[in-house]
């Protein structure tokens, strides 16, 4: 959550896709990444990223169920990204060892994951589950909890987000749009990246 300011949320519909996207991600600055498991290629496509793009920290979202976190470790995943928390994803999550960021949207939700020692979550659906002000209020009575707000955040908040001090990173998936990927468009990605490396965590 430290690396960089934002991590790219990375939906890949086509395998050929996946080395030139994360190379522009990564040239541009963002080096920890996140590919959604949403798509039929998403697994090999973090096997590629992994092979091809060293300077990559590649992780695995849309984690809902211990079977995808078994696939998305067994595929090589360096940490896990889900939308929601259950009790089983999150006992598997910690028996495994590999640093999950799990999503929650109320108070209830993060003091559950606080009793399991988790205290870096990701605010998730961010924008819909109330945006800044209800980040600022969590951090009144739960100050100890970091958060990588994603879902509906893009340049124009961002900076907000980051300002708080309950925020160390943000999610998102401007950088990386399906048009542009579809397009084969990797400078605009790479400038789009190199965007959102500088903004200030
Ligand atoms: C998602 O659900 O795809 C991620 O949270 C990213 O959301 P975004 O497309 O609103 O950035």
């Amino acid at each position: 959550m430290h690396t960089s300011p934002v991590i790219p949320v990375m939906v890949i519909n086509n395998l050929e896709h996946a080395a030139p996207l994360a190379n522009a991600l990564v040239e541009g600055g963002l080096k920890v990444l996140e590919i959604t498991l949403r798509t039929p290629v998403a697994l090999d496509a973090i096997k590629q990223i992994k092979a091809e793009v060293p300077n990559a920290i590649v992780g695995a979202g849309t984690i809902i169920n211990v079977d995808t976190l078994n696939q998305a470790i067994d595929a090589g995943s360096e940490f896990l990204v889900s939308p929601g928390v259950t009790d089983s994803l999150i006992d598997a999550a910690l028996a495994s060892g590999t640093p999950i960021l799990p999503g929650v949207a109320t108070p209830g939700e993060v003091m559950k994951l606080m009793e399991k020692g988790i205290n870096a979550m990701k605010f998730f659906p961010a924008e819909a589950a109330g945006g800044v002000p209800m980040l600022k209020s969590i951090g009144g009575p739960l100050p100890q909890v970091t958060f990588c707000p994603t879902g509906g955040v893009s340049p124009s908040n961002a900076e907000q987000y980051l300002a708080l001090k309950n925020v160390a990173c943000v999610g998102g998936s401007w950088m990386a749009p399906a048009n542009l990927v579809d397009a084969e468009n990797w400078d605009e990605i790479k400038q789009r990246a190199e965007q959102a490396a500088s903004l200030k965590a």
